[in-house]
C-alpha cells in the first residue's frame, strides 16, 4: 500500500492577464511541473495551483485598446493561458484568477486583520499626475532612471536591472509613458502598510532555511537599506478591488496578487472536498508550501508577502524557489519588452517534451539566467533523445521481436550493471528534490552512454543465433530494454509524453518503486517510432519575420 508521506502545495507566480504566455513564463511552469510530477512519483500528496493576475491599470488599458470590458478581457486571456499550459503538459490542479470571490473574501479578511492590528494607515502624499491626460499615473506608466543603480528607462515601481522596488517619486527624470509629458506632483491620500515594523521578523525568517543563499543575500541588501512603508492603494481608473470607505481608491494589485495563491487553492478546496484549506494555511500547519517565482519579483515574495501573512495570522511558505530569466540566442527576454516568443507560436513548430527536456537540461536551483540557443536546442534533442535514448530501445527491441515473439528473457545478462543503474537512484532523487534538473539530465545521459556502449560491445547483431546462442542474444537485449526502462523512469517527470509512449511500448507502468525490479519474462510491444527528430528550418523562417 502506498501512502502519502508529505503534503505539499506548489504555486507558480501568477501571469498578468494582459498578454500571452511566452516561453519565459513557460520556463517557470515547466520547472514547477517537473518538480510536482517527481514528488507525485514519490507518493507525496501534491497540489499545484496558479492563476491569472487579473488586476491593475495595464488590464484597463489593454481592454480599452481592444474595445472590450476588462472582465471580458480577463476571461478570454484566462482561457488562452489555460490552453497554453495544457499544450506543454503542465497540469495545474487549478488555474484560477485573482478577480474571484475567493480572492475578494481573503483580501477582505486579511485587510480587516491589518486594520485591527493598526498596521495600515492613511497618509497624504504627493503623487505624479499627467496634466495632459488628467489622471494620476500608475507605476507602470512612469519611466525614468533607477534611483538605486541609475539604469535608464525603468518603471515607476521597480527596476528590472537591479530588481529594486521603490516609489515612483524616487525615479530620476520621470516621464509619463502615456503622453510623454513630464508628470507633476499633486497631493492625494493613500493607504500604507507598516512594513518596517516587521524588519526583525523578516530578518530571522529569511535565515531560517526557506531561501537559497543568493536570494538571502539579495533580501539582506534590501533589509540593510531599510524597509519603507508600503503603499497599498491606487487611484481610479483601476481594475481591481475597491478599498472600503475610501472613495475612488483601489487595492494595489501587488497586495491581492499573492493572496491569489491562497484563493486559487481555496477554490480548489471548494471543487475537491477532500482537501482542507486550513490544514495548509493555518499557522500550525504541517504541510509544505512552495512558491516558484522569477528573480524579478523576489522583493514581493521575501518581504511583503511574509509580512502580510504574519499580520493576518497565516503561516508563511516553506520555501521560495527562485529561477533566473530566460534569454534567447543571447538577447534578453525581458518580461515587458524585447523578444517574446509566444508559447502558442513555439508549439506550432516543436513538441512539448523537447522544450521541457531542454529547460531541464539547463535548470539549476540558482538564480543565474538561462540561455536558450536554438541550434543547441535542436542538437541536444536529436542527440540525447533520438540518438541515445530512443535508439537504445529500438536497437534492442528489434531482436526481441525477431527471435522471441516480443518476450523478454527470464534472466539479465549482467546483474551487476543493472544494479549500478539502480544505484543512481539516490543521487537522482537528491537532484530532483533540490531542483538541480540539469544534473538529472546529465546523470541520465551518462547512464545512456554506458548502456549504449554495453550494447556496442556485446554486438547482439553479430551473434550467430543458429549456434545455440539465442539465450545470450535474448539476455543482452533484455538488458538493453531494462536499462532503457530505468532511464525513462528517471526522466518521466521531465518528458511525460515520451514516458507515456514508452509505457505502452514496454506494456508496463513506469513507477519509482519499480526501478529495483527488472522486467523479465514479460511481453513488450513492437517498437514504433517513439520520437521524431526535430529541425529548426520552419521555425527559423518564422522567427526571421518576427
Ligand atoms: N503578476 C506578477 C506575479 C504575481 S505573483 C503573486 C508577474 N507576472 S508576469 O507575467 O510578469 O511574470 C510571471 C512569472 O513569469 C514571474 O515569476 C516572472 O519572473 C516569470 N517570467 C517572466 N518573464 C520571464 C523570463 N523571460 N524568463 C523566466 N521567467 C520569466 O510578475
Ligand atoms: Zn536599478
Amino acid at each position: 500500500m502506498s501512502h502519502a508521506f508529505r503534503k505539499i502545495l506548489v504555486t507558480c507566480a501568477l501571469p498578468y492577464a494582459n498578454g500571452s504566455i511566452h516561453i519565459g513564463h513557460m520556463l517557470e511552469h515547466i520547472q514547477a511541473d517537473i518538480w510536482v510530477r517527481y514528488q507525485r512519483m514519490r507518493n507525496n500528496e501534491v497540489w499545484f495551483v496558479s492563476a491569472d493576475d487579473s488586476h491593475g491599470t495595464a488590464i484597463i488599458l489593454k481592454a480599452q485598446s481592444l474595445g472590450i470590458s476588462p472582465k471580458k478581457l480577463i476571461k478570454k486571456i484566462q482561457e488562452e493561458h489555460k490552453k497554453d499550459f495544457l499544450n506543454f503538459n503542465i497540469f495545474h490542479d487549478n488555474y484560477h484568477t485573482t478577480h474571484s470571490v475567493e480572492n475578494l473574501f481573503l483580501l477582505r479578511k486579511i485587510f480587516l486583520s491589518l486594520t485591527k492590528k493598526k498596521l495600515v494607515f492613511k497618509k497624504r502624499i504627493f503623487q505624479f499626475y499627467d496634466n495632459i491626460k488628467n489622471i494620476f499615473l500608475p507605476d507602470r506608466f512612469i519611466k525614468g532612471i533607477c534611483p538605486l543603480c541609475s539604469a535608464k528607462d525603468q518603471y515607476g515601481d521597480h527596476c528590472e536591472i537591479c530588481s529594486s522596488t521603490y516609489e515612483p517619486v524616487d525615479l530620476i527624470n520621470p516621464v509619463s509613458v502615456i503622453s510623454g509629458a513630464t508628470p507633476v506632483l499633486k497631493s492625494t491620500k493613500h493607504l500604507y502598510f507598516n512594513l518596517p515594523i516587521f524588519s526583525d521578523m523578516l530578518n530571522s525568517w529569511i535565515h531560517s532555511g526557506v531561501l537559497s543563499k543568493s536570494v538571502v543575500k539579495k533580501t539582506e541588501e534590501w533589509l540593510k537599506i531599510g524597509l519603507k512603508e508600503w503603499g497599498i492603494s491606487r487611484d481610479a481608473p483601476y481594475f481591481g478591488f475597491k478599498v472600503p470607505n475610501f472613495s475612488n481608491k483601489y487595492f494595489y494589485v501587488w497586495l491581492d496578487a499573492p493572496i491569489g495563491y491562497m484563493s486559487a487553492f481555496k477554490n480548489l478546496c471548494y471543487k475537491n472536498k477532500n482537501i482542507n484549506f486550513e490544514e495548509f494555511w493555518n499557522q500550525d500547519s504541517q504541510c509544505e508550501i512552495y512558491h516558484f517565482i522569477g528573480k524579478d519579483i523576489i522583493y514581493f515574495h521575501t518581504l511583503f508577502w511574509p509580512a502580510i501573512l504574519e499580520s493576518s495570522s497565516f503561516r508563511k511558505p516553506s520555501g521560495i524557489f527562485v529561477h533566473g530569466h530566460l534569454t534567447v540566442n543571447g538577447s534578453k527576454l525581458s518580461k515587458s519588452r524585447g523578444l517574446l516568443i509566444k508559447s502558442s507560436d513555439w508549439i506550432k513548430f516543436f513538441d512539448s517534451d523537447s522544450l521541457r527536456y531542454y529547460y531541464a537540461s539547463k535548470l539549476t536551483n540558482n538564480i543565474n539566467d538561462i540561455e536558450m540557443n536554438v541550434d543547441d536546442f535542436i542538437y541536444k534533442i536529436n542527440n540525447d533523445i533520438v540518438n541515445k535514448l530512443v535508439n537504445l530501445a529500438s536497437r534492442t527491441s528489434v531482436f526481441i521481436y525477431k527471435y522471441f515473439d516480443g518476450f523478454l528473457s527470464n534472466e539479465l545478462e549482467n546483474y551487476k550493471l543493472y544494479k549500478n543503474f539502480v544505484n543512481s537512484k539516490k543521487s537522482i532523487e537528491e537532484f530532483f528534490e533540490n531542483r538541480n534538473f540539469n544534473l538529472v539530465v546529465r546523470e541520465c545521459m551518462k547512464l545512456l552512454d554506458v548502456a549504449n556502449q554495453y550494447i556496442n560491445k556485446k554486438k547482439p547483431w553479430k551473434i550467430n543465433v543458429k549456434n545455440g546462442n539465442t539465450n545470450t542474444v535474448h539476455m543482452i537485449c533484455t538488458m538493453g530494454i531494462n536499462l532503457f526502462r530505468i532511464i525513462i523512469i528517471f526522466l518521466k517527470p521531465i518528458i511525460p509524453v515520451l514516458a507515456k509512449k514508452s509505457e505502452l511500448f514496454l506494456m508496463s507502468k513506469l513507477t519509482w518503486k519499480n526501478i529495483e525490479k527488472p522486467l523479465l519474462s514479460h511481453k513488450i510491444n513492437k517498437f514504433h517510432k517513439l520520437y521524431e527528430r526535430i529541425n529548426a528550418k520552419e521555425f527559423l523562417n518564422y522567427i526571421n519575420k518576427y
